[in-house]
């Protein structure tokens, strides 16, 4: 939910990208593709936290495993497009996604949270729908498995590369360019924590079938399948890493030597990374080719931003993540109507018994507030008591009317059955098994009553 000084912020950026776009008139900003002569030097001076690794370095066996998952999963039509809420309006997104993960596990971006497709871990007993279900989540477990290791690699080597640049300007009695936390990799806890992914988010999208694809604003790359964003709700400097797996194409349509000279192939899938309020710095299109991974290292996230680019192929990616703890999940769940049902059965136990413990919390509301209505109190502590459950009630009002209203919207109401949304918990005011109404107005009216009578 919006608080008020998240929407000033966000005001504040708006007004703020919004004079960028301004300054730069028609003009669009540089950015450099492998086409370029300073493309590698760009990268290593300013993106040197994004590290590719092409797909030739990856075993056979795993690409054909993962590819393969990819594709039982769209065949069994796992990946939904999400009705996600940016600056207040409710969105279809372009991309399809799944989420794969440790079991029980949620991950929320844009206002929407999805929940996990429970991967094998050990000792786990899971039931899919399907076999191949099963054996596409196990092919993602590997390749998570996989990728936390290469990960590690990785960080080993910017480290060294790091300390070498350091002592090098050291050597030559300059001053060190790089500040302390440039060099905070932090202890080898700190690096398991920040690399050890327990999700991935999967994307599909198919180009051709998709009427509309926003351009790309600042440097004129192109059709996006996503914009420029930063990541949410991940732990801090924690490494995002992706696999890519656009489909084949017909050589004539890869072929970049037929494209003009400037500018990336936009038959091509590219990752886009730029410097977040920075125009003086080039931007980066990095081709992304089938089997292609890339690493988003450390604080990449927090100092650059990133968007796709689209190709002409379908194309799918596996994004591994080390995801926040959090709350708000039982409307978030049912938002998503009976989507999770179709690859396992396995959220419908822990959804029942919060359910159980929500059921109970408005029992023990109901509780206070008639405690509070009885003679007795002290002035004093019944005001604290109220102005302390106002503010509870107020927040569960806020979100229940605006999950109610993400409900009710025209895009919700028209999305295929099996996926639309649910308003749930709901309840009609004469429901015997709920002591509160549904609409908690007028008990926030009675109270806020009761502290003005309060005032001397
Ligand atoms: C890009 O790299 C150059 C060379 O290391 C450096 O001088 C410059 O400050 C960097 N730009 C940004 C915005 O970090
Ligand atoms: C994911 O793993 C990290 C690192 O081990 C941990 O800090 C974080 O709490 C985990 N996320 C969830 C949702 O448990
Ligand atoms: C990514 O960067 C943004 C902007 O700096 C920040 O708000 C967000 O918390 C960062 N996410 C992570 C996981 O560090």
């Amino acid at each position: 939910m919006d608080r008020p000084w998240a929407s000033s912020i966000k005001c504040i950026f708006l007004l703020l990208k919004q004079k960028l776009l301004k300054e730069l008139g028609n003009r669009w900003l540089p950015y450099l593709t492998p086409k370029d002569a300073d493309f590698h030097q760009l990268w290593q001076e300013n993106y040197s936290k994004l590290i590719l690794r092409e797909a030739s370095r990856i075993p056979e066996l795993l690409h054909k495993e993962v590819q393969q998952a990819f594709l039982t999963l769209r065949k069994h039509d796992c990946l939904f497009q999400d009705l996600v809420r940016i600056k207040g309006k409710n969105l279809l997104t372009p991309v399809s996604r799944l989420l794969i993960g440790n079991p029980g596990y949620t991950y929320k971006y844009l206002n929407s949270r999805l929940f996990t497709v429970p991967w094998p871990v050990e000792g786990s007993n899971i039931k899919y729908t399907e076999d191949e279900i099963f054996a596409a989540c196990r092919a993602f477990f590997k390749l998570n498995d996989y990728l936390h290791k290469d990960t590690v690699q990785a960080l080993d080597k910017l480290r060294l590369i790091k300390s070498e640049q350091n002592e090098d300007s050291t050597v030559f009695g300059m001053v060190p360019e790089l500040s302390k936390s440039d060099l905070d990799m932090g202890d080898d806890m700190e690096l398991k924590k920040r690399t050890t992914y327990n999700l991935t988010l999967l994307n599909y999208m198919d180009p051709q079938k998709m009427s509309y694809l926003k351009e790309e604003p600042y440097f004129g790359m192109g059709k996006m399948a996503v914009s420029w964003h930063h990541d949410e709700n991940l732990v801090e400097r924690s490494t995002v890493a992706v696999y890519s797996y656009s489909c084949e194409a017909g050589p004539e349509v890869i072929d970049d030597g037929e494209q003009s000279l400037e500018g990336r192939n936009p038959a091509v899938w590219h990752v886009g990374l730029k410097i977040a309020w920075d125009i003086e710095t080039p931007g980066l299109a990095v081709p992304l080719h089938q089997g292609d991974c890339y690493l988003m290292l450390d604080d990449l996230n927090a100092t650059h931003q990133h968007c796709v680019l689209a190709g002409l192929q379908p194309r799918f990616s596996s994004t591994h993540r080390v995801a926040e703890v959090e709350f708000e999940w039982l409307r978030q769940f049912w938002f998503h109507g009976h989507r999770y049902k179709k690859c396992t059965d396995w959220w419908h136990l822990p959804m029942s018994e919060l359910e159980g413990l929500w059921k109970k919390m408005e029992c023990v509301t109901n509780a206070v507030l008639c405690e509070i209505r009885k003679e007795g109190w002290l002035v004093e502590q019944k005001n604290e008591i109220i102005t302390d459950l106002l503010a509870w009630l107020t927040t569960r009002q806020e979100l229940r009317m605006e999950w109610c209203m993400r409900c009710q919207s025209r895009i919700a109401q028209n999305l295929p059955e099996d996926q639309r949304p649910i308003c749930w918990p709901y309840w009609e005011d004469d429901d015997p098994e709920m002591p509160l109404p549904f609409d908690l107005s007028n008990i926030i009216l009675e109270l806020q009553g009761q502290l003005l009578k309060a005032k001397p």
